[in-house]
């Protein structure tokens, strides 16, 4: 049969939104693994974390782009959390501000091997974006950061998100894993490449693994956090139930990030010093394996910065190991909503429904007043 006449009254289809036009897939062309394999092909690789491998592919009918998550090995805990995490989509259902599930394959080759089909974020994941928006800026002689309107584009979309899986679905959940990995970055609808890198693109979470419930229901499981450690809370909110306010600093972390371009992590001098003042044992300056091992990630807590003092405040009382000199603080303004976000203590640190209701009115109106100015 020709690729282009499968009957339209059979075919299940599901629509997948491209920054041209909104593009139809029948469903089992996905589902189905040897389908899958006639219609979709050109694999390359997107991504790999610490349980998946997400793999792009292109459908010959359309020629649309999809993305594809697998267990990245065969160890049962990657495959349970690619189980979990189709579960986890189900239950989410569609947001702007979270990535599409368009589908899902359980026989992904083999009986018991799973797939996740996505839509493709075209822009990558929020690292790779944030070097796209360094090098645009380089490239016409401003500072090497991203624009302080793509700060609030971030803020607003991400604090959308994160109201929606906290307060408007059956339950409250939680996602545990904010980190800019895990906020893929899309062009919005008719954008052209002409007009180069989108400054206000589409965020979008994604990775829901290890998503929970709050309050956990009575029989489930209690997980103690097991996030990424340049992302962790305190200690106090690592241990079951994970709470919504754990994403709220997870989002202050990611944010600290795009605007300074390091992880938001005590420095390595720091931690060194203050342990060899303890008496503790400590790796030194050329050990760059040790430091990356997970034990001695965690011995760095994340900590807040600033985002509207300069480089020598960044580096001296703000503990910054390394930072561009021409680095340009972003405005007070700013940096007073993004604090909010580190409030240490979880109880008084403010919440996903307080942002939408009180802070996303006025990121609203910085964002107007930005894009006014670059008129002028
Ligand atoms: N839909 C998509 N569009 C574009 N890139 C994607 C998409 N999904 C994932 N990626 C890329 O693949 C990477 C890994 O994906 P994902 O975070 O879902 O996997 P993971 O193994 O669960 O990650 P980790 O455990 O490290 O958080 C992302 O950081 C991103 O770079
Ligand atoms: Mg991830």
């Amino acid at each position: 049969m020709n690729q282009m006449s499968t009957p339209p009254w059979r075919a299940k289809t599901i629509t997948v939104k491209t920054v041209q036009s909104d593009v139809s897939i029948p469903t089992h062309r996905l589902s189905v693994y040897s389908l899958f394999t006639k219609y979709f092909s050109g694999k390359k690789k997107l991504g790999e974390g610490g349980n998946g491998a997400v793999h792009s592919y292109e459908y010959s009918v359309s020629k649309i782009v999809i993305a594809v998550k697998t267990a990245s090995s065969g160890q049962r805990s990657a495959v349970e959390q690619l189980r979990d995490e189709i579960e986890n989509f189900k239950h989410i259902g569609k947001h702007d501000h979270i990535v599409d599930m368009l589908t899902y394959c359980t026989s992904y080759g083999e009986p018991g091997n799973n797939a996740i089909f996505l839509e493709l974020c075209d822009l990558g994941d929020l690292k790779a974006y944030a070097d796209s928006c360094c090098e645009q800026e380089q490239a016409i002689g401003n500072p090497a950061q991203p624009l302080e309107i793509t700060i609030w584009k971030l803020y607003k979309d991400i604090a959308l998100g994160l109201n929606y899986l906290h307060n408007d679905l059956d339950h409250c959940y939680v996602h545990t894993d904010l980190k800019p990995g895990n906020i893929l970055v899309s062009r919005p609808k008719y954008w052209s490449d002409a007009d180069g890198l989108p400054l206000e693109p589409t965020f979008k979470i994604t990775d829901f693994g290890p998503m929970t419930q709050y309050p956990l229901p009575r029989d489930a499981p209690h997980y103690k956090w097991a996030g990424t450690p340049e992302y962790a809370p305190p200690l106090s909110e690592q241990t079951p139930p994970l709470r919504p306010s754990v994403d709220i600093w997870g989002l202050g972390a990611t944010i600290q990030f795009f605007a300074l371009g390091h992880h938001p992590v005590q420095s390595r001098e720091t931690c060194r010093a203050l342990r060899r003042a303890l008496g503790k044992d400590v790796p030194n300056s050329k050990q760059k394996r040790l430091w990356s091992t997970t034990y001695w990630r965690r011995q760095r807590p994340t900590m807040y910065r600033p985002l509207n003092v300069d480089v020598e405040e960044l580096k001296g009382p703000w503990d910054l190991g390394r930072m561009q000199d021409d680095y340009e603080p972003y405005s007070s303004v700013l940096n007073r909503e993004y604090k909010a976000l580190w409030e240490k203590d979880s109880g008084s640190r403010i919440t996903a429904k307080m942002l939408v209701k009180d802070v996303i009115p006025k990121m609203d109106r910085q964002i107007a007043l930005l894009k006014s100015q670059e008129k002028e």
